[in-house]
């Protein structure tokens, strides 16, 4: 499906483009917003060749990722950035991960934008199910995964090589039917 846009209270996901190399590489080379990531930050070559290959995927058919901006809304800016990749193996399932540049942490756009990515799965894709895998370290990750209504599953032992190193990551997941039920649980 193309292209993809989604509007939430405060953000817009929308298709990302290549005027959006700045900003993207403003999180990607970021030091901060990349410390528990799956890679070293990126430069500004590395971010644009991304970029031209998600938009070469973007029309791809079949379609098998998506590569969303978060824009505030407000300020038309780009502040983060979000992927959606169906696993290649499993039926109507994706892997969802997102990174905000750090100016706009801490206002609940994290949680605000996963949900936003689950309603692009679940209502645009019809998708099942949806996960995402964090660092064991990334503690902002795990409480806004569980704020947006996530399940924690578990921990795949060694699952990323980064920084020189075999690292863990600890699952979470959300369900079609939680999703449409709205039975997604709200940590207190
Ligand atoms: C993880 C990330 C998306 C969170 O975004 P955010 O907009 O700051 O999150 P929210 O404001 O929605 O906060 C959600 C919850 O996380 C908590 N939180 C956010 N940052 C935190 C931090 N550094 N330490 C501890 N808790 C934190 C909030 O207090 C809130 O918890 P609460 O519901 O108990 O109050 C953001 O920090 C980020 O982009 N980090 C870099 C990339 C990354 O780690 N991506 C996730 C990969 S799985």
């Amino acid at each position: 499906m193309y292209p993809v846009e989604h509007t939430s209270p405060r953000l817009l996901l929308r298709e990302i483009t290549i005027d959006d190399v700045d900003a993207v590489h403003a999180i990607y080379g970021n030091p901060e917003a990349t410390e528990h990531l799956s890679f070293e930050p990126r430069t500004r070559d590395q971010v644009g060749q991304i970029i031209a290959r998600s938009m070469t995927t973007a029309t791809a058919t079949p379609r098998d990722e998506y590569c969303l901006a978060v824009v505030e809304r407000d300020t038309d800016h780009l502040i983060g950035y979000a992927r959606l990749a169906l696993d290649p193996h499993q039926p109507q399932a994706a892997t969802m991960g997102l990174a905000l540049h750090p100016a706009a942490w801490g206002v609940g756009y994290g949680t605000e934008t996963v949900r936003a990515v689950c309603a692009v799965a679940f209502d645009t894709l019809d998708l099942h199910r949806v996960w995402a895998a964090r660092a064991p370290l990334n503690t902002a990750s795990h409480k806004t995964l569980l704020r947006a209504g996530m399940t924690e599953e578990g921990r795949i032992r060694q699952h990323v090589h980064v920084r020189g190193t075999w690292r863990d990551s600890i699952t979470y997941s959300t369900l079609d039917v939680e999703w449409e039920a709205g039975q997604q649980k709200v940590v207190p």
